[in-house]
């Protein structure tokens, strides 16, 4: 039984799991607190981290009727991600695993969420992976657990930053990329020509900063936007993001000779994105592998399950697990 943790960034979580029969998952959002800033409040963030943690463990371990003495592994997310948020993580896995004489796991949050859609599928090797949150837009090929070769990133924005970005502009309410979704829901698609950067014929990298200045351009331009203005350039915005998505991880399997793709962080949400990579695929006899809804964005049960593939980096050398806002894995 692996007993994780996350508090990479926003969102408190622990999950316990021992196989994908008997597991659990507790998120505690703090949207309510950030929201009316419009982004997220580091210090405060951290803060809540401290209150929720113990009840959380408390009930991850509940629900699946285990009590701390049955957990045979502790793992963390020890980064990247805001340094305030990730001690806190870091430094109750610590105590909690010294207290109880308990093994420690180091997690990478990025490849926490990289592996997250082989959650309840058979993992098999090589595959493209395209990791999409609000910190990351990166195409790699994968061919093994620790074999990453990175193929593609965004050059500027990260997809999700600039679904945050474009709410923020569109004043639609905050965090973004769930609120674009659903405004698109009824929107045109086809409405706005939104253009996307890096569209050259062999380039596996992104670009969507242009994509914000040419929303803020709209917006300016047009002082009385109506709901089905807004919801046009919601839906236009997010095929045309979700579009150069597709177009360069198909190219990546194209240009590495790999025929499967698996889609991981927050934008994997996405309904036109789960909707639309799953159509394209079918029809290039491409295998696509996305995580349950849950699995999308942070949540510490993805950190349990990379955790539990990477059982031989567990170490009773507590001092050697240290919080890194900036760590790399590839
Ligand atoms: O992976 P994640 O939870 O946190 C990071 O590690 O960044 O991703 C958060 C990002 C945010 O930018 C959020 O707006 C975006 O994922 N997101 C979505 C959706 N749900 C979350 N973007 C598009 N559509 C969604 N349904
Ligand atoms: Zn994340």
């Amino acid at each position: 039984m692996i007993l994780a943790f996350d508090t990479s960034c926003d969102d408190t979580s622990a999950a316990c799991f021992v196989d994908n029969n008997r597991y659990s998952n507790i998120v505690s959002s703090q949207n309510d607190i950030h929201a009316k800033y419009g982004g997220i409040m580091p210090e405060m963030a951290a803060r809540r981290h401290i209150e929720v943690i113990g009840y959380l463990t408390k009930e991850a371990l509940e629900r699946v009727s285990a009590s701390i003495s049955d957990v045979d592994y502790v793992a963390a997310t020890v980064g990247p991600g805001l340094l305030p948020s990730l001690l806190i993580g870091v430094s109750f896995a610590k105590g909690l695993a010294y207290a109880n004489k308990k093994p420690i796991i180091p997690i990478n949050h990025i490849e926490g969420h990289l592996f997250a859609p082989f959650f309840d599928k058979k993992l098999t090797f090589p595959f493209v992976a395209l990791i999409v949150s609000g910190g990351h837009t990166h195409l790699f090929a994968v061919r093994d657990v620790g074999s990453y070769e990175l193929v593609g990133k965004t050059l500027d924005d990260a997809v999700g930053e600039a679904f945050d970005k474009v709410a923020r502009i569109l004043n639609v309410g905050y965090p973004g990329g769930p609120v674009i979704d659903r405004l698109s829901k009824s929107g045109n698609p086809d409405r706005f020509n939104i253009p996307m950067g890096l569209d050259k014929k062999k380039s596996l990298d992104f670009s969507f900063s242009g994509t914000k200045t040419f929303v803020k351009n709209l917006v300016n331009n047009h002082p009385n936007l109506s709901k089905t203005d807004i919801c046009d350039i919601a839906a236009s915005f997010q095929k045309a993001s979700v579009d150069i998505l597709w177009k360069k991880t198909k190219r990546a399997c194209n240009l590495y000779g790999i025929n499967k793709i698996a889609v991981s962080g927050g934008v994997s949400a996405n309904s036109y994105l789960r909707e639309s990579f799953t159509k394209n695929a079918k029809k290039d006899g491409i295998e696509i592998f996305l995580p349950s809804k849950e699995m999308t964005t942070d949540n510490a049960l993805m950190i349990a399950f990379i955790a539990s593939l990477k059982i031989d980096t567990a170490t009773f050398d507590y001092g050697l697990i240290e919080a890194n806002p900036r760590l790399k894995f590839y």
